[in-house]
């Protein structure tokens, strides 16, 4: 049994997500593509694990609570977020920010980002009706997701939709 408290864990990743989220913003909008870029590599490598980890684990223990088609969306928002991290990483690669970036970036990482992590440590209000069995095998999973530590934008390209079609999950089509 692993001695992870997987409700403490997931509330402390959401809130460093919520400040990386807030810096990113916060250099975009002054212009700073090398810290902005910093910024969204730390981010690739705190929500690779999470977001996996949400997709095998979190989100189908939850899915006897709140249904098939939460599920479904709820992997539309995390295909949404890796879009949107793509678009990013090769717009910050470019070495510079435009006005116009400094503008829009900013309001598609407060539509479209923001919202999950507040979403996403929503759903904490549910996991504490779940079995204690469930949460150790969920914290069990963590780990295991933490030690593969595999980036966002790597798990998007090699393991999300294959665990997704062994698994019969469909993602509802937000991008
Ligand atoms: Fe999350």
């Amino acid at each position: 049994m692993a001695g992870l408290d997987v409700i403490a864990e997931i509330k402390s990743d959401h809130a460093r997500v919520r400040d990386i989220l807030l810096d990113l913003i916060d250099a975009i909008s002054k212009r700073d593509a090398e810290r902005a870029l910093e910024i969204l590599i730390r981010l690739d490598k705190l929500t690779g694990p999470h977001f996996r980890w949400e997709e095998e684990s979190f989100y189908p223990a939850h899915e006897k609570i709140f249904g098939r088609q939460y599920l479904e969306y709820l992997l539309g928002v995390h295909d949404r977020i890796v879009k949107r991290g793509k678009e990013l990483a090769a717009i910050l690669s470019k070495g510079e920010i435009t006005e116009e970036e400094a503008k829009v970036l900013p309001e598609i990482i407060r539509n479209e980002v923001l919202p999950h992590p507040i979403e996403c440590d929503g759903i904490t209000l549910l996991t504490t009706k779940l079995p204690k069995e469930e949460l150790e095998k969920m914290a069990v999973e963590l780990e295991r997701c933490r030690k593969e530590g595999i980036p966002l934008l790597e798990w998007g390209e090699t393991i999300k939709d294959k665990v997704r079609a062994e698994r019969g999950f469909k993602a509802k089509t937000l991008c």
